[in-house]
């Protein structure tokens, strides 16, 4: 029997992926030397397979990067029969044999760094420094999942025994994960579920977002090169006929899902539908998220936060910052500055290190947005909207706009891209506010910037979200320290990068000895 393991043993341990220092110029140079060879990379994914996809670039449309084969139904079909196989054995090699496969995982992954990045930029029209994000939190989520394993999974957990009764409680994998991942963290979110599913003794089958197969590809790869079996861990490309046919198979334990509110509603349906397993769903879904902001805060801060919440990542992000609520008697001021930053945006190549932002995932995306802004234009509101330089006539760009509301409930849906609704309220309000933001039914990030204690405290203790932020920017929450997930439309949480996250992938098993 292996030691049992406490907290204070294995998060000593655990760091944090240190990333890449672009201030630094040693590092920069070949960074972007290499980003520079490797940018007339082709990326071909399981090709002889037959009946190959293009993968183009969101940035310039006509730039094919690589192709996928998608997975057909037969080939789903075998990879149920194979992981259902493989589960048994998995679950018994117990959770500090796993652990040490994730860690290597992670290892990997942070030596092709550089091939991550370009992938991100290429597939995902992400910036260097999204890029360099997207590989530390994925790094980050491979070890600390693999600190969870150790700990849940290394050892039974005695529990009293009142009548002198022995009692083992142990925690084992449900069977066979279907893992359902976005396209704007093509690395962090394919790898954070799956890492989780594999860390409590599931098989995964994991189904990347269409649009960026091929990021998910690399990582697939170095998963088994780390020695985690091909059978334990599939890869099923593919468009939503593949998640469809995923989550409706009987053979699956459960779902881990992030993506539209709709299709967490439409893949419950799935799973109440089909016979087996009563099966588990973690599903991390949109947000409207709002940042509040009253006559103490910090301008300068505020315009900061404001520009990296809305802007960052074109504002795909499901923490992006989607209305800020400014207390009426500051809002011009406020106004001003924030219009000045929102000048000074770049806007362009990813590739470029001074791009503040870069192009949505997808025509249907840009024109989505376009359709919002039109909307929005034709029904009289104030819009200020940033010119697009030449660069972006190829790809799938949006340009940076700001639009005056009433209040957050004129938006009828989630806006996914790099526009900013801004609405006032009068400090009397305060309380109301936060019940009309509780009142459209998302519940993921908050922002607030206050220097008053009862202010804060208010807002505590009223909204109803998964991660309020304070005094700072509403993106990026760092694995570990900020366990990411919101409620009601926003998701059922567990957070991931939490504590509590693990867990949900297992199902409890007691055995009870009488002396
Ligand atoms: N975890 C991301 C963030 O915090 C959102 O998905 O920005």
């Amino acid at each position: 029997n292996p030691t049992i393991l406490l907290p204070a043993d294995i998060y000593p341990n655990r760091r944090n992926s240190a990333g890449v220092d672009l201030a630094d110029p040693t590092v920069r140079g070949p960074l972007l030397a290499d980003l520079d060879r490797l940018e007339k990379r082709e990326w071909d994914e399981n090709v002889e397979a037959g009946s190959a996809r293009e993968v183009r670039s969101p940035q310039d449309r006509r730039k094919v990067l690589g192709h996928v084969h998608d997975a057909t139904e037969a080939e789903i079909d075998d990879m149920f029969a194979r992981a259902l196989a493989a589960q048994p054995a998995w679950d018994a090699m117990g959770g500090l044999k796993r652990a040490a496969l994730l860690d290597k995982a992670a290892d990997l992954f942070e030596q092709h760094t550089n091939e991550f990045i370009s992938l991100c930029q290429r597939e995902a029209g992400k910036t260097a420094i999204d890029g360099i994000l997207e590989v530390r939190e994925a790094v980050d989520f491979l070890r600390y999942y693999a600190c969870e394993a150790r700990m849940l999974f290394g050892a039974p957990q005695p529990m009293p025994g009142p009548t002198g009764e022995e009692n083992l409680l142990r925690l084992h994998g449900r069977g066979v994960f279907v893992t359902i991942s976005p396209w704007n963290f093509p690395l962090a979110i394919f790898t954070g579920p799956a890492a989780a599913a594999l860390a409590a003794g599931n098989t995964v089958i994991a189904k990347p977002a269409e649009q960026t197969p091929l990021i998910a590809a690399l990582a697939t790869h170095l998963c088994h090169e780390a020695g985690i079996p091909e059978d334990v861990f599939h890869l099923a490309p593919g468009d939503g006929k593949v998640g469809a046919m995923l989550t409706s198979d009987t053979r699956l334990s459960g779902v881990a899902f992030t993506g539209s509110s709709a299709t967490a509603h439409a893949i419950n349906r799935n799973l109440a539908a089909r016979e087996g397993a009563i099966a588990t769903l973690v599903a991390e879904t949109g947000g409207q998220n709002a940042m509040i902001v009253d006559s103490s805060a910090l301008p300068e801060q505020v315009t900061r936060d404001v520009m990296a919440s809305a802007f960052q990542s074109a504002g795909q992000r499901c923490s992006a910052l989607r209305v800020l609520y400014l207390q009426d008697d500051i809002a011009d001021s406020m106004l001003e500055m924030i219009r000045g930053a929102f000048e000074a945006l770049v806007i362009g190549d990813p590739a470029d290190l001074a791009t503040d932002v870069g192009p949505v995932i997808d025509d249907e995306a840009k024109e989505k947005l376009e359709a919002h802004i039109a909307e929005m234009k034709a029904k009289g509101n104030t819009v200020w909207q940033r010119e697009l330089p030449p660069y972006c006539d190829h790809g799938s760009f949006v340009p940076p706009t700001i639009i005056e509301v009433d209040s957050i409930s004129e938006l009828e849906e989630e806006h996914f891209g790099p526009v900013l609704h801004v609405a006032r309220f009068p400090a009397a309000r305060l309380a109301e506010t936060v019940d009309e933001i509780n009142a459209v039914g998302f519940g993921l990030t908050l922002g607030l910037h206050s220097r008053i204690d009862a202010v804060r405290r208010l807002v505590e203790s009223r909204a109803r979200v998964g991660n309020l932020y304070v005094n700072r920017n509403q993106i990026g929450a760092v694995v570990g320290s900020q366990p990411f997930g919101g409620e009601g439309l926003s998701g059922t949480g567990p957070k991931a990068g939490g504590p509590h996250y693990v867990s949900r992938f297992a199902t409890e098993r007691v055995t009870t000895v009488d002396t």
